[in-house]
């Protein structure tokens, strides 16, 4: 079974949807590399075509790829030896060659592990064009590297790109769709196209047709995929920075953080001090939660998330080296459950209440009793039902 992003991968760069500005810029770049950089950095939202362009670029030029994904690669050495040679050397094959450095985000800017000094000395050296990807190019340790490439921004496609891919895709596979379902997968992808294309391939690759209710199962899981990623960074990782972006690019809100949180941070920590610790974080998070719930401070939302995630994540002394499945939170069935509850037994009261003149408190205080008699004699709780007009749902609720 082919990824479709793979089959649908562009082949030229007339293939690249959404993106022409920098199409065309990185055309310039390339051809003037030996005149101005000889790096053209290209930076932008996951899933926009950054890579897929590179590729599309190589091969409509018939250019030899050398091929580096920098998140892969720990170090200066590993950089050096990938590419350093085959910067400087002639194709084997005798054809032209660019040199893609992929992802280049989690490279080290620090001396001693010097990933980042290491591509700006390929890039000296180099006697073929070189394509940086990275998705945030504005980190102070690209700041060297920034001045020694032409910086080109992928912007986050819009849906009617995203429509248009996915629409070939349906046409050419035969998935039956209607054109508002698409559309809402579309709008739902966020620019992501690599993202919008798995999902519809999961869904509608034995089915053969996308169906509206697919969608909202999509959506639950992206969000829950995204909350489940952001848990692991906090809780594995010490430095604080890290931890801060945790919830960048999670949808559900606060109280749904606090939530999963809640539910498991006594999966991760299992030392006291570390889950006590933990807790004093998420209580005192609670606290600016509710200054922001009653009186609108909404600056207060920052501390929230530095206490939720830096403060969570620095609360224990190691990291714990398990894998830990992380679950969403039961407390919102539960919450909803006792609402339930809480409603047949108003319905109940009120129903008393208006037939006995009794006030509701005083009704509802008395609804023990009425239980007691619905579980002992059935008689006396007929008599009831009849009487106060319960229906069959407040019976069995009666009877519980
Ligand atoms: N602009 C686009 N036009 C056509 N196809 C695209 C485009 N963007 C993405 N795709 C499709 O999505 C897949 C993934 O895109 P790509 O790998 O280029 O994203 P990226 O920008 O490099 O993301 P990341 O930052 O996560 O590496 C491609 O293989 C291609 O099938
Ligand atoms: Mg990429």
């Amino acid at each position: 079974m082919k990824p479709w992003i793979k089959k649908y991968q562009p082949k030229e760069l007339s293939d690249i949807q959404g993106q022409d500005t920098a199409v065309k810029q990185l055309k310039e770049s390339i051809a003037n590399f030996k005149k101005t950089k000889k790096a053209t950095l290209l930076y932008g939202p996951t899933g926009s075509g950054k890579t897929a362009t590179a590729h599309a670029l190589a091969n409509g030029l018939d250019l030899e790829i050398i091929e580096v994904n920098a998140s892969d690669t720990r170090n200066k050495e590993e950089i050096e030896n990938l590419v350093g040679s085959a910067a400087t050397q002639m194709s084997l094959f005798n054809k032209g060659k660019i040199i893609l450095l992929d992802e280049i985000d989690g490279l080290s800017g620090k001396k001693d592990r010097g990933g980042i000094s290491a591509i700006t000395k390929v890039i000296e050296k180099s006697a073929f064009p070189i394509i940086l990807t990275a998705n945030d190019p504005w980190d102070s340790k690209f700041s060297t590297l920034r001045k020694k490439a032409n910086l080109i921004q992928f912007h986050t496609l819009n849906y009617l790109s995203v429509l248009a891919v996915l629409k070939r895709i349906c046409i050419n596979e035969s998935v039956k769709y209607d054109e508002s379902t698409l559309k809402s997968m579309a709008r739902m992808a966020g620019g992501d196209l690599r993202g919008a294309i798995n999902d519809l391939q999961m869904i509608s690759q034995d089915k053969k047709t996308l169906l509206k209710e697919d969608l909202d199962q999509t959506s639950q899981r992206n969000k829950t995929q995204s909350m489940i990623s952001a848990l692991m960074k906090i809780f594995k990782t010490m430095d604080p920075q890290i931890a801060l972006t945790a919830f960048d690019d999670v949808e559900e809100d606060t109280n749904k953080r606090f939530l999963w949180l809640d539910e498991n941070i006594p999966k991760e920590y299992t030392k006291p001090k570390d889950l006590a610790i933990a807790y004093n974080y998420l209580s005192k998070a609670d606290v600016f939660h509710g200054r922001i719930r009653r009186w609108q401070h909404w600056r207060f939302l920052s501390h929230i998330n530095a206490l939720l995630t830096a403060g969570v994540a620095l609360s224990k002394d190691e990291k714990y080296k398990e894998f830990i499945k992380y679950a969403p939170t039961k407390r919102i069935l539960k919450l909803w459950r006792a609402n339930m509850t809480y409603q047949k037994r108003k319905a109940i009261a009120i129903k008393i209440a208006e037939k006995t003149h009794t006030s509701l408190k005083e009704t509802t205080k008395n609804i023990p009793y009425i239980q007691a008699i619905f579980k002992k004699n059935k008689q006396m709780a007929d008599e009831i039902t009849t009487e106060f007009e319960l229906d069959p749902q407040e019976v069995d609720w009666l009877k519980k």
